[in-house]
Order: C-alpha cells, then sequence, then structure tokens
C-alpha cells in the first residue's frame, strides 16, 4: 500500500516536470529528462495497488479521504494544471506505460491547448488507456448533462450502486470517488435543493434498494445541513445514509428471493440485517469511518430504543441514526404505494406525527415536516378548485401550504403560493403520478423523468 511520502514524491516529480515543460517547452531535452523521475515514483506508488486515484476536492488536491496538505503549499501545485484542463478527478492503473505518463504531462504542461475534443477522447487517441480523467460528473454524457440534477441523481445512483456490489462481495471501495458522489449531491442541495429533491420524490416510486438508499442519503443530507449540521459532518450524514440497509441487501441476495408470504423465521432474518449490515461495514471502517456502523446497527432502533437489535447500556441512538430513522421510514411509506397501501404525504406526516417521541426524535421531527413541508417538493395535487398543480417549494413556516405551479387545464397555468391565499386555495389532495395522474401529465404534455 503506498504511503503518503511516496505519493508526495511523485507529486512533486510530476510537478517539476510540468514546470519544466512550461518553462522550455514540450520539445526541449531537459523536458525530455524529466519524465523519468514521476514515472519511478508512479511505480512506487502503484506497487501495492491496483488503481491510484487523486482527486481535487475543494481545491485541494486528495488521495482517498486524506488532504494531501503539502501538495497545497507548494507554490505551484500540480493542482492547476489539473484545473486548467478541467480534470477534477485522475486514476492511474497499475501497469501503464511510460509513454502514456509522458502522453498525459505533455497534455497537462502544454499550456492552453485548444482542445475541441474531451479529454478522456484526447488521451484514448493518444494512445493513453492506463489514466482515466473524470470531472464531478464523468459518467454522464454530454446528452444527460443537461439535464442538470437528474443526471446527477443517476450518476450518484450508478456510483453507489457500485459501492454497495463492492462492500458486498467484500472487494475494496472507493472512498474519493464516494466522497465526489456526496460533494455533487451537497452542491445539488445547496445550488438547487429544489430541484434535486423534485427527482429524489419522483424516484420515489421505484423500488429499488439503491434508488431508496440514495434517497434516504439525500434526505439525510438535506435535513442535516437545514438543522445547522457542518459539511463535513452532513457528508459523513449521507455515506453512512447510504449504507444503513446494506444487511438487507446481503440477506435477499443470499437467502430471501421469494415473493410469498415471509415465514416468522424469515422476518427475524431480515431483521438481523442491523446487526449484519454492522458487521459487514466493520470491514471498511478505515475508508469510511465508524458511523456507517453505527448507523446500520442503530436505524431500526427508535428514539424510545423500543426497536431492534435489544439494547442496553444506552440511554438513546446516536443523533445520525435519529436522522436516518426519520428518513428511512418516510421513504419506506412512499414507496410501499406503489404495490399496495398507497399512502397520500398527509397520511404520511399523520402517521409518522403519531409516533413522534416514540419513534422519532420530536425537535428532529418537527424540523424533517418543516422543511419537507406534508407535500414534498414534485408533488402532483388537486387544488380545492380542481386544478392540477406540481408543488415547487416549500414554505417553513406554513407546512400545509407550498408554493405550486398549475398546469392543467392548460388554459389556467399560473405559479400561486398558497400561504398567500389567506384559506381561498389550498391543496385538496394527492394524485399517484403513475397512476390517476398519468392521464393528466400526459394530457399536459408532461413527462416525469423515470
Ligand atoms: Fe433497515
Ligand atoms: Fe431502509
Amino acid at each position: 500500500m503506498a504511503s503518503l511520502g511516496e505519493i508526495e514524491i511523485f507529486l512533486r516529480d510530476l510537478l517539476i516536470s510540468l514546470q519544466t515543460a512550461k518553462l522550455y517547452g514540450l520539445g526541449h531535452r531537459l523536458f525530455k529528462d524529466s519524465l523519468s523521475p514521476p514515472y519511478k515514483s508512479l511505480q512506487a506508488v502503484l506497487a501495492g495497488r491496483q488503481t491510484f486515484t487523486l482527486g481535487v476536492i475543494e481545491g485541494e488536491l486528495a488521495f482517498e479521504d486524506q488532504v494531501i496538505s503539502d501538495a497545497a503549499r507548494l507554490n505551484l501545485s500540480p493542482i492547476s494544471y489539473l484545473k486548467e484542463k478541467k480534470i477534477e478527478k485522475v486514476t492511474f492503473l497499475r501497469g501503464i506505460e511510460k509513454r502514456e505518463l509522458d502522453a498525459f504531462i505533455g497534455f497537462l504542461g502544454a499550456g492552453k491547448l485548444e482542445i475541441k475534443k474531451e479529454v478522456q477522447e484526447y488521451l484514448m487517441l493518444a494512445g493513453v488507456r492506463n489514466i482515466v480523467v473524470g470531472k464531478l460528473k464523468a459518467q454522464v454524457p454530454p446528452s444527460q448533462e443537461e439535464k442538470g440534477v437528474g443526471a446527477v441523481f443517476v450518476d450518484s445512483l450508478h456510483s453507489v450502486s457500485q459501492s454497495l456490489t463492492n462492500v458486498l462481495d467484500g472487494g475494496s471501495i472507493d472512498p474519493l470517488g464516494l466522497k465526489l458522489v456526496m460533494q455533487g449531491m451537497m452542491e445539488g442541495l445547496i445550488n438547487q435543493s429544489p430541484e434535486l429533491l423534485k427527482v429524489s420524490t419522483m424516484r420515489r416510486y421505484d423500488l429499488g434498494t439503491s434508488v431508496h438508499l440514495l434517497n434516504v442519503a439525500i434526505l439525510s443530507m438535506h435535513l442535516a445541513s437545514k438543522a445547522g449540521f457542518s459539511k463535513d459532518d452532513v457528508m459523513d450524514l449521507g455515506t453512512a445514509a447510504l449504507f444503513h440497509d446494506i444487511g438487507k441487501l446481503y440477506i435477499s441476495r443470499k437467502i430471501i428471493r421469494k415473493t410469498e408470504k415471509l415465514t416468522d423465521e424469515e422476518f427475524d432474518k431480515i431483521r438481523s440485517h442491523a446487526l449484519l449490515g454492522a458487521e459487514l461495514l466493520l470491514d471498511y471502517v478505515d475508508s469510511l469511518g465508524i458511523l456507517p456502523v453505527v448507523v446500520a446497527f442503530e436505524h431500526h432502533l427508535k428514539y424510545d430504543l423500543s426497536g431492534y437489535p435489544k439494547v442496553q447500556n444506552l440511554k438513546k441512538p446516536h443523533v445520525a441514526s435519529l436522522i436516518v430513522t426519520i428518513c428511512d421510514v418516510y421513504d419506506a411509506l412512499f414507496q410501499k404505494r406503489s404495490y399496495k397501501a398507497d399512502y397520500a404525504p398527509d397520511t404520511i406526516y399523520n402517521i409518522m406525527l403519531k409516533e413522534k417521541g416514540t419513534s422519532f426524535e420530536p425537535e428532529l421531527l418537527e424540523k424533517f415536516f418543516q422543511i419537507m413541508g406534508v407535500w414534498p417538493i414534485g408533488s402532483l395535487v388537486y387544488l380545492s378548485d380542481e386544478r392540477v398543480a406540481l408543488v415547487k417549494e416549500e414554505n417553513e413556516d406554513a407546512i400545509l401550504l407550498p408554493k405550486v405551479e398549475v398546469f392543467y387545464p392548460v388554459d389556467k397555468k399560473e405559479v400561486i403560493d398558497l400561504k398567500e391565499k389567506n384559506g381561498q386555495l389550498s391543496i385538496a389532495r394527492y394524485i399517484n403520478p403513475w397512476k390517476e395522474g398519468k392521464d393528466i401529465l400526459d394530457a399536459a404534455g408532461i413527462s416525469l423523468a423515470k
């Protein structure tokens, strides 16, 4: 395993080579000579691993979850070269040849080249196979990128599924990649929160566990950041939320694939997912930290400790678990609707409110509905005047009266803040967009990205 020292040597050699390119040009003998040391030091870094990934996180160079502080102290760190080419993440694969690294350094050192192609495509054309570059939205094809946060969601889902699979298979995970996903979602929440929450509401109908996990992560991060947690804590919480049901995935993959009613024994097995998940995640404490273990273990404990697993000598669950519990139940109640119970958001609100102080920590539950509203962003609703609208934005001080966008009948379109209607207009009831709402949406020419 490469030590931070070896990585810093590589970064230093890389930087020297880049500076030589800048001073003398790519054709100069001194530049050509400068290419050997970085290749040699990269070999040392790659000696104990298959890949080595560097990322630019918040303006600093990072390896896995460690910020390489020395790199930032160098007065002209390789970061500026990566940034100039809009590279936010670079992975070197074991087996890389010297000519590949040379080509990459030449590319970085070439100054303000007019690059018409994607960087990766450019490198591929130069015969580079063992260096992969990316942005935060690396895997998103350009056509999807226009969809904005929808693409962030889909892209995150992809990375999340990959990390889950890796843990389930006992393989290693890419903590830096995961951190970039979290960062992307956090930026989405900060800059375009209504949009990201809308995507999350729409996707809540999917029954896939990855979607559930991602939704719980988004909701938890949203709640925590609104509750004033630090950025770092919010990202850690998001990561923990992503893995809360990993034990369930493990069980369903290995044992339960049946669709018939479960036996008591099978229910017990499902209940064991909390403990099992914590055990699985213990192997990843080095890369993910301890919080995912705690949250996987405690997320069914409930605020009054009446859930499972049965614990002794614990006064109350960790605040991260209390947050995840609320978001977990909320998302699960929503998902149910697509095959049986058909709970409307106001019903879910009432169900959860009944358990305030028992299942849920009272203040967090209040805060949750204050920021989510009773009708979450993206909900399709009938107004009391029988027009159809989509919920657009919450009013934190009037959780039943959000801003809505009327779109049907089509000649009566408008954006209305229900709070300002003094009781003249309100939400009458919820419409399931995949059932009765489908025809209305079709008629209005609106398609909900699935
Ligand atoms: Fe669970
Ligand atoms: Fe869950």
